[in-house]
């Protein structure tokens, strides 16, 4: 079983080992290990289960620091940084030598973000390297939004969880990439498209691997509970699994069941980002065969919450 704490010291230590250690982000909990040690970073690999064909987001404290590691910032992805940074979107720039190949899988770019967390923030200012570091669940799971997600699936192959508490945003990073200059999205995330195009303007979103090879990572299948997860509107989807047999998975409405779970009563989708996971999760445990769930509204955080939905309920 894995310590869970909040010792930078020692995080740090086991880092600088080549050994991995679970961080808090306000995303999601990353597997971190040094970017630049590749046995630390063929490990996350390994305890992940993942294929090196999908790369790895690099962490770094701030802008001088991401600047060691990539070749050019274009001047929109700098707006970026100066409005966002430290916080939930993720800058996929031209990456230099010291990166090495399996972080990126062999892309000539890199993911890089810098995580709006205490903890993280103040280890990663302790470190002499970069953190890689992608969500701390098994491949194709769904990610951990607290100490104990970790701890339950990867708590016997690591050494030591840096608990942060509930992860405040709670979907993943939003990934913004850059084609001859222009801006594009690759994930849906935690940072709104709204709010970046407040500052930046209108941008084109480009979520799907077959359509985009850039996006390696985006796996139509993905963020999957144990549970077979069916979208809809929840009444009709009830026509056909009986009520005692489906876990219901609403935005605001109550059904009455013993297996639901309301992302937000009040109706914010912040509150339903921080939620989603976690509400996944919760049904690997209870006596339903299927999750019945519905779409919430697609806009804001709504609509990285409905891409993790539509994910989900493939198979
Ligand atoms: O919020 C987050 O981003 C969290 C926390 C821990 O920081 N990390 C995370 O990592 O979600 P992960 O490994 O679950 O997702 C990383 C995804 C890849 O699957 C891929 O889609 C994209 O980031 N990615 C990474 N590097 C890329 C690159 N060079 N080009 C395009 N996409 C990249
Ligand atoms: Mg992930």
């Amino acid at each position: 079983m894995a310590e869970v704490g909040i010792d930078t010291k020692k995080a740090v230590h086991l880092l600088e080992q080549g050994e991995l250690v679970a961080i808090p982000t306000e995303t999601v909990y990353g597997l971190a290990g040094n970017a630049l040690n590749k046995q630390a970073v063929t490990k996350i690999f390994t305890v992940k289960d993942r294929p090196q064909f999908d790369p790895l987001i690099v962490h770094v404290a701030d802008l001088k620091s991401a600047k060691e590691f990539v070749t050019e910032i274009p001047s929109v992805a700098h707006t970026l940084v100066d409005k966002f940074w430290p916080g939930p979107v993720t800058l996929v720039l031209k990456k230099k030598k010291i990166i090495p190949d399996l972080v990126t899988a062999g892309l000539e770019t890199v993911g890089i973000r810098c995580p709006d967390h205490p903890l993280t923030l103040q280890l990663l200012k302790k470190l002499s390297f970069p953190l890689a570091a992608p969500s701390a669940n098994p491949f194709g799971y769904v990610s951990p939004t607290k100490a104990e997600h970790v701890e339950e699936q990867l708590g016997s192959k690591i050494q030591y969880i840096l608990d942060g508490g509930t992860c405040s945003v709670g979907i993943e990073s939003t990934i913004v990439g850059f084609e001859n200059n222009e801006p594009v999205v690759y994930r849906l995330g935690g940072l709104s498209l709204e709010h970046i195009e407040s500052t930046i303007g209108k941008i084109r979103v480009m979520t799907h691997s077959t359509s985009n090879p850039k996006a390696p990572g985006q796996l139509l299948s993905h963020y999957s509970p144990a549970k077979k997860v069916f979208l809809g509107s929840i009444e009709e989807l009830l026509q056909t699994y009986p009520a005692h047999l489906a876990g219901i998975l609403t935005f605001q409405k109550d059904f009455n069941s013993p297996f639901q779970f309301v992302l937000s009563p009040s109706g914010s989708l912040e509150e339903a980002a921080q939620n989603i996971f976690e509400a996944l999760r919760s049904f690997d445990k209870l006596p339903v065969d299927v999750i019945l769930a519905e779409r919430v509204p697609d806009t804001g955080l709504g609509r990285a919450i409905n891409d993790r939905l539509q994910r989900a309920a493939i198979k």
